[in-house]
């Protein structure tokens, strides 16, 4: 999409890029794109494990590394960040999600709870660590915007997704608790987008991913959002042009969140050999 400044001027960080999948990533071209200047970080497990060096030269960002779960770390980031960058920041994008369970097969029903803390300490109190420690060392600048990216599993039990719709729904609650406080006294923004599901490093974790991405494509009326747009709605929340929208969750979803049944669906299910033998008047079950 052709760039329009709309970030000139900006100052930010962007949490969780790991590799060219993450949308992080995206969101980070993005933002460099539209004239905003970046810090990149990561933990020191996501720095060794990907190329963020490469993002980095193409962005020219600075990485500074930093366990989103540590507040003296956090302290630290957002210090340096402020000097490296000359100033209060105007976005921050949250991109940081981790469940042990999904990656140990935990079913929902057969959780290990230290993991459960695990999950809900990187993917969901990290985000309130985060806007606790940048408003006690006033990092964030008047208007300023934090994005954290959610997903539908928040309200809709998702099979498969274990912890983490808790984690989420515990992120979308801290995004509406905080941005309460953090607008009233310094109208500082915050929301989430909740995106479709999008092949990253993090969905390997996830078997059931291939199903979710074709039902949820087959259910949204625009089909799943990728993650070239997943950037373009962050670039849209941490410009002037949002300057009202706080305490949001905002879907990048193609429709799927709102849509009950789509024709698209229909045809490409099992649904089709009911509506056959429907046509032909000889099936007993649909004619309730
Ligand atoms: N991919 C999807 O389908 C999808 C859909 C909706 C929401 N999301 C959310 O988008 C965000 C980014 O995920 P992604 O899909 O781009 O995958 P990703 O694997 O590229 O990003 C996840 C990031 O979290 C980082 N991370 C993990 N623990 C950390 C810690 N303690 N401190 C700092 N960073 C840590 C990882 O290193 C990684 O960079 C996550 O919050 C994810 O839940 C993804």
């Amino acid at each position: 999409m052709e760039a329009h400044g709309l970030l000139k001027n900006k100052r930010g960080i962007i949490f969780g890029a790991v590799d060219e999948q993450s949308l992080a990533w995206h969101v980070a071209e993005q933002c460099h794109a539209e004239g905003a200047r970046m810090v990149l970080t990561n933990s020191q497990f996501g720095l060794q494990l990907g190329n963020i060096r490469r993002l980095s030269e193409m962005t020219e960002s600075p990485v500074i590394e930093c366990d989103a779960t540590d507040v003296e770390q956090l302290r630290a980031l957002l210090s340096e960040s402020m000097r490296l960058l000359g100033g209060p920041l105007d976005f921050i994008l949250h991109a940081v999600a981790l469940s042990p369970n999904i990656r140990r097969r935990r079913s929902y029903d057969n959780i290990n709870y230290s993991y459960f803390q695990q999950t809900l300490d990187i993917s969901a109190l990290s985000l309130h660590k985060l806007l606790q420690t940048a408003k006690e060392t006033d990092a964030i600048a008047e208007w300023g915007s934090v994005v954290a990216l959610s997903y539908i599993a928040a309200h809709k039990p998702i099979c498969g997704y274990v912890d983490m719709g808790d984690a989420k729904a515990l992120l979308e609650s801290i995004t509406r608790s905080f941005g309460q406080v953090y607008g009233e006294e310094k109208h500082v923004r915050i929301n989430t987008i909740s995106q479709s599901p999008t092949r990253t490093r993090a969905t390997e974790q996830f078997p059931e991913l291939h199903i979710m991405q074709t039902f949820a494509g087959d259910m949204s009326p625009l089909g799943n959002a990728d993650a070239e747009s997943c950037a373009n709605a962050c670039v849209m929340l941490f410009s002037d042009y949002t300057r009202y929208i706080t305490m949001q969750n905002i879907y990048n979803d193609g429709g799927f969140s709102a849509s009950g049944l789509t024709s698209r669906y229909i045809l490409n299910s099992k649904y089709v050999e009911l509506r056959k033998n429907e046509n032909k008047g000889n099936n007993t079950d649909t004619q309730h």
